[in-house]
C-alpha cells in the first residue's frame, strides 16, 4: 500500500508490512557497510522518513548513489521500527524508483542548508520545499480549518462576499481598479497607447478592501455570519506588516455591541491558538527551535491570560506618560502607530490589548458614534510582537447618524443606498471585526516579515510568480 510519510512515521501499517512512500529526497548519506540512508519528505508532516537502501538494489550503483536533494522517488519496502534516534519508523527498501531527477544538482537553488528569507522570497515556487515554508504552510492550513470550525460550532454562517465591487468599504481610497480588456483588441487612445481606463461592463469597479458592508446585510437576516476571503489594498506601504493582497476573516453579529465584539475576538483568537498547539506540535517545535524561541510558551500565555481592555483616551495618556521617545507624535486625535501599539502591548501590559473608543475623525464612516460625540465604538486588538491584528467596531445602526457621518466623509448616499436600506428596514445594533489572516500567521510563526506568511506575496514591486 502507498501511504504518506506522516502515516508511515505514525506506524500506520502493522510493523513489518509492505509499503510505498512517495516524495522528494532531502538528503542522502552512504555508509561504508554498503548501505545508503535516504531521507524522503512528502510534506504531510514536518519530519522526513528515513529510507534504508541496501547495495543489493538493482539500481543501487546506477541511480541510488546519484540521488541528490530534490529528486522525486517512490520507495517500496518494509516498514520497521527505526534503530536511529529521533525516528519512529523507517523503510527498508526493496525497490527505489526515481521518478524525477534534479538536473545539475550543483545549481539547484534549494540546497540542503539554511537560506536567508530574502533569498527564498526570490524562489516563491521552490521555497515550499524548505522546512520553514512546509511548517508555515501546514500551520496556515490548520488555522484556516480552525477558523471555519470555530464559527460552525457557534452557529455562524459563512458568506462569500464579492471580490469585484463598486464600494470603498473603508472609505480610505486605497483600491485597485478593475478593467475589462480584450487582449486581442486592446483599446487605444489617440496617441496609440493602450487605454487601461476601461470599465467593468460600463461601470467603474474595484477589488474589494473588505467584505464587511456586504456581510452586514446577511447579518441582519442570519444573525451570525462571517467572511473569509481575499481582500486588496492599494496602499503604497512597503512594510513588513502590509500586503497588497491579503486574506481577511470578518465575523458580524446582530443584537450586539462593542463588548460582545471584543469577547468574540478574544474567544476566537484563543481557539485558534489552541488548535495550532493541539494539531501542529511538530511544526511549532521547529518554529521554536529555528525562528522564535518562545513560540509555544507565548501562545500558551496568550491563551491563559485575559485580554486587557483600555480606552484609546487612556492609552494616549499612558503613552504620553511613558517617557519614551517615539518617532511619531502621541496626541489625542491622532491614530496609533505601530511603535505605540507595540509599546502598549509589549511593554505596558505584556499581553494582548484591546484598545477601544477611538476619535471619530480617524475611523471609518460606518462606526457607531458614542454618546460623547467625539469617539466611535471601535476596537483594535493588539498583539505583542506585531501590533494590530484585528480591527473592528459596533456599526452605526441609526440612519440619521449614518447619513451625518457619510456627509462628513463626503460619501454619496445614493451610492450607498442599499447599505442605508439596512438601517431603514428592521435595523438593530450589530458589530463585527476583521482579522488579517497573514498577520495571524506572522504572529503564530514568529515571522519577521508578512511576505513569508503567504504563498505568493503581493506588495509594491512584488507581483511575479
Ligand atoms: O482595520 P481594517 O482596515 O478593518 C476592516 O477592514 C474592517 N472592515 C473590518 C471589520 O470590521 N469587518 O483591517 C482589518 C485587519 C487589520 O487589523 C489587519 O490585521 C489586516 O486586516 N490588514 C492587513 N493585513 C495585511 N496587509 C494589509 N495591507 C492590511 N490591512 C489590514
Ligand atoms: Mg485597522
Amino acid at each position: 500500500t502507498t501511504i504518506s510519510v506522516a502515516q508511515a512515521l505514525a506506524g500506520h501499517v502493522p510493523e513489518g508490512g509492505q509499503v510505498s512512500v512517495r516524495g522528494w529526497v532531502r538528503t542522502r548519506r552512504d555508509s561504508k557497510a554498503g548501505l545508503s540512508f535516504v531521507n524522503v519528505s512528502d510534506g504531510s508532516c514536518f519530519a522526513p522518513i528515513q529510507v534504508v537502501a541496501p547495495n543489493t538494489l538493482a539500481n543501487y550503483e546506477s541511480e541510488v548513489k546519484h540521488l541528490t536533494t530534490g529528486c522525486a522517488v517512490v520507495c517500496t519496502g518494509t516498514l520497521v521500527k527505526s534503530q536511529g534516534q529521533g525516528q519512529s519508523f523507517e523503510v527498508q527498501a526493496s525497490r527505489i524508483e526515481v521518478v524525477g531527477w534534479v538536473e545539475d544538482p550543483l545549481t539547484y537553488p534549494m540546497q540542503p542548508k539554511q537560506h536567508s528569507l530574502e533569498y527564498l522570497r526570490e524562489f516563491a515556487h521552490l521555497r515550499p520545499r524548505t522546512n520553514l515554508f512546509g511548517a508555515v504552510t501546514r500551520i496556515r492550513h490548520c488555522l484556516a480549518q480552525a477558523v471555519h470550525r470555530f464559527f460552525h460550532e457557534r452557529g455562524f454562517y459563512w458568506i462569500s462576499t464579492p471580490i469585484i465591487t463598486t464600494s470603498d468599504a473603508e472609505g480610505a481610497g486605497q483600491m485597485f481598479r478593475v478593467s475589462t480588456l480584450d487582449l486581442a483588441n486592446l483599446p487605444r487612445g489617440k496617441d496609440g497607447a493602450v487605454d487601461f481606463s476601461r470599465d467593468f461592463f460600463g461601470k467603474e469597479t474595484f477589488l474589494t478592501v473588505s467584505g464587511q458592508l456586504n456581510v452586514e446585510a446577511f447579518c441582519l437576516a442570519l444573525s451570525k455570519v462571517y467572511t473569509f476571503g481575499p481582500t486588496f489594498r492599494a496602499e503604497n506601504s512597503n512594510t513588513t506588516r502590509h500586503l497588497a493582497e491579503f486574506w481577511m476573516i470578518e465575523p458580524e453579529i446582530a443584537f450586539a455591541d462593542l463588548n460582545d465584539d471584543a469577547n468574540l475576538a478574544e474567544d476566537f483568537l484563543k481557539y485558534l491558538f489552541h488548535a495550532v498547539l493541539d494539531e501542529r506540535g511538530d511544526d511549532m517545535a521547529f518554529i521554536a527551535e529555528r525562528v522564535q524561541k518562545d513560540a509555544i510558551s507565548r501562545l500558551e500565555g496568550f491563551i491563559n491570560a485575559p485580554f486587557e481592555r483600555i480606552d484609546y483616551t487612556d492609552a494616549i495618556a499612558l503613552l504620553q506618560k511613558s517617557g519614551r521617545k517615539f518617532e511619531f507624535p502621541v496626541e489625542w486625535g491622532l491614530d496609533l502607530q505601530t511603535e505605540h501599539e507595540r509599546w502598549l502591548t509589549e511593554e505596558h501590559v505584556g499581553r494582548p490589548v484591546v484598545v477601544m473608543n477611538y476619535p471619530e475623525q480617524i475611523k471609518a464612516f460606518y462606526m457607531r458614534l458614542n454618546d460623547d460625540g467625539r469617539t466611535v465604538a471601535a476596537m483594535d486588538v493588539l498583539a505583542p510582537g506585531i501590533g494590530e491584528i484585528i480591527g473592528g467596531s459596533q456599526r452605526e445602526e441609526r440612519l440619521d447618524m449614518l447619513d451625518a457621518r457619510m456627509a462628513q466623509f463626503g460619501l454619496d448616499p445614493e451610492h450607498y443606498a442599499w447599505y442605508r436600506d439596512l438601517r431603514r428596514y428592521g435595523t438593530v445594533p450589530h458589530a463585527g471585526f476583521g482579522l488579517g489572516f497573514e498577520r495571524l500567521v506572522v504572529y503564530v510563526c514568529g515571522l519577521a516579515n508578512i511576505r513569508d506568511a503567504i504563498a505568493y506575496p503581493r506588495a509594491p514591486g512584488h507581483a511575479e510568480f
